[in-house]
């Protein structure tokens, strides 16, 4: 801090100091919650406390209540050992002030460093909370953008300011799909939201997934499964401001979330702890506008802002659409993926189920030519499917059906199209694919269309 040259910043962190600390007594405890006298004047849902236990570790927590005389505090650990008459403090967390050297770094909700280098604070303190820009002011969703992978390039293209989910159960490839997202995706800036994975999840996802390449444009914020539900919870809205920062700086952000289920569950802890009950098939009902408020934030800026483009990853338990988080998502999204286990185990990622995945920025985002090919092709992928376990048995005869006949025809090469890598560019992701689809016989309807080069 000595040697920062910029005194912005020191101005910042001075303008923010209070120079007085309060000080309350704990006087109950009742379950998870303690509640504090002395501090009702003056502490604000949300602020942070410090309990200094008569033996043991202080403890951290949260304002969560705040009554004329009393505040409740959300401890960040369990309350063993808390005794009445304790002191609390209300204390002030270091400001979370995102800048543009943080591009490359791994911080935790709070801002401070995971990657054990130090970080200086920007000059600009965010609120976490910050409300979206106005609808009206907002510019319309933009550009398709590329994204890496030849199945997103075509069937389900993604445009700046888009809101995606990203629906799939445990180990079907979610984290991985986003990992290559911030690698291969157009932005000039990614923000990743790593909520409640487990340390080790996060190490891997850093050093292995997102590599050297993808870390440089890259913010990790990253709140581990062993972190209080206040931390993990906070994790998802710090992300979220630091996209809101740099979208601010005019740049093109894409905002990853691994999963909107923990936060879910972080807000679910701490909601059942301040007396909501789970009646939301198992999640508080405050858990819609929570969800609904974060997806918001993201989407497209204002004249003067860039975007903030998004995918929000969920935790569906049994590919199970209709499960509470899944089912709020999909009425704030412009779009999801779905992940088929089935796909994933016969070796094709990203294992992506067509049939069931939607981008509401067609048909705008394409060319009245691309729209016919991507027409074609889903006709083509939902022929197969439907006749599948026919095929497999051995029961399909050549002759019967033309569209299926070409769906058969067509569905290996199909496949390893899905599964491709492609660097090539939107452009000749399209000319591929209607080689393919060519190949495999004549639509008539469409054979005018597809036979033309993009
Ligand atoms: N693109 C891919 N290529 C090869 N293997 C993959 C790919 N995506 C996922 N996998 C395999 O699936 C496993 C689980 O992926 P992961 O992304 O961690 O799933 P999730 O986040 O949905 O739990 C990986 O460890 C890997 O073995
Ligand atoms: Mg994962």
């Amino acid at each position: 801090m000595m040697s920062d040259p910029d005194p912005m910043r020191l101005k910042c962190e001075l303008d923010r100091m209070r120079a007085v600390r309060h000080t309350g007594r704990v006087s109950g405890v009742t379950g998870g919650v303690i509640r504090i006298d002395g501090l009702a004047q003056r502490a604000r849902i949300g602020d942070h406390l410090t309990l200094r236990r008569n033996s043991g570790p202080d403890l951290q927590g949260e304002v969560l209540h705040v009554d004329a005389d009393q505040i409740h505090m959300l401890p960040g650990a369990a309350p063993d050992g808390v005794s009445l008459g304790d002191p609390v403090s209300l204390d002030q967390l270091p400001a979370f002030a995102p800048g543009m050297h943080w591009l490359g770094r791994v911080i935790d909700p709070f801002g401070a460093p995971l990657d054990g280098k130090p970080l200086l604070p920007g000059t600009q303190e965010c609120d976490l909370m910050q409300t979206p820009p106005a609808a009206v002011s907002r510019k319309p969703l933009g550009a398709r953008m590329e994204t890496g992978l030849a199945i997103l390039n075509t069937m389900l293209p993604i445009v700046q300011g888009q809101r995606i989910g990203l629906f799939a159960g445990s180990g079907v490839g979610k984290s991985t799909l986003l990992a290559t997202l911030a690698r291969t995706m157009q932005a000039d800036a990614v923000v990743v939201a790593l909520v409640g994975e487990r340390g080790r999840e996060v190490n891997e996802f850093v050093e292995t997934a997102l590599g050297a390449d993808g870390m440089r444009r890259s913010v990790v914020v990253a709140a581990t499964s062993d972190q209080s539900a206040l931390a993990r919870r906070r994790c998802a809205w710090s992300a979220m401001s630091v996209a809101e920062y740099l979208r601010d700086q005019g740049l093109n952000v894409l905002f990853l979330a691994d999963s909107v289920t923990r936060f879910a569950e972080a807000h679910r802890e701490i909601a059942v702890a301040t007396g909501e009950s789970a009646s939301l098939r198992g999640f508080p009902p405050s858990v819609t506008p929570l969800i609904a408020n974060l997806c918001e934030r993201a989407g497209p800026g204002t004249a003067q802002q860039g975007d903030i483009t998004a995918v929000f990853s969920v935790l569906v338990a049994g590919s199970d659409m209709d499960e509470p988080i899944a089912d709020i998502l999909r009425g704030v999204l412009d779009g999801h993926i779905v992940l088929s286990r089935d796909i994933a185990e016969r070796g094709r990622y990203p294992a992506i189920d067509l049939s069931k995945s939607v981008s509401r920025s067609l048909p705008g985002a394409a060319t009245e030519d691309e729209n016919q090919v991507i027409t074609d092709a889903r006709k083509l992928v939902g022929s197969y499917e439907q006749s599948e376990v026919m095929i497999k048995a051995g029961l399909y005869a050549e002759g019967a059906d033309p569209l299926l006949d070409r769906a058969v025809r067509v569905h290996d090469e199909l496949d390893a199209f899905f599964g491709k890598a492609d660097a090539e560019g939107i452009k000749n992701s399209f000319n591929r694919l209607s080689l393919i689809l060519r190949r495999a016989g004549s639509n008539p309807v469409q054979e005018t269309q597809n036979s033309r080069q993009f």
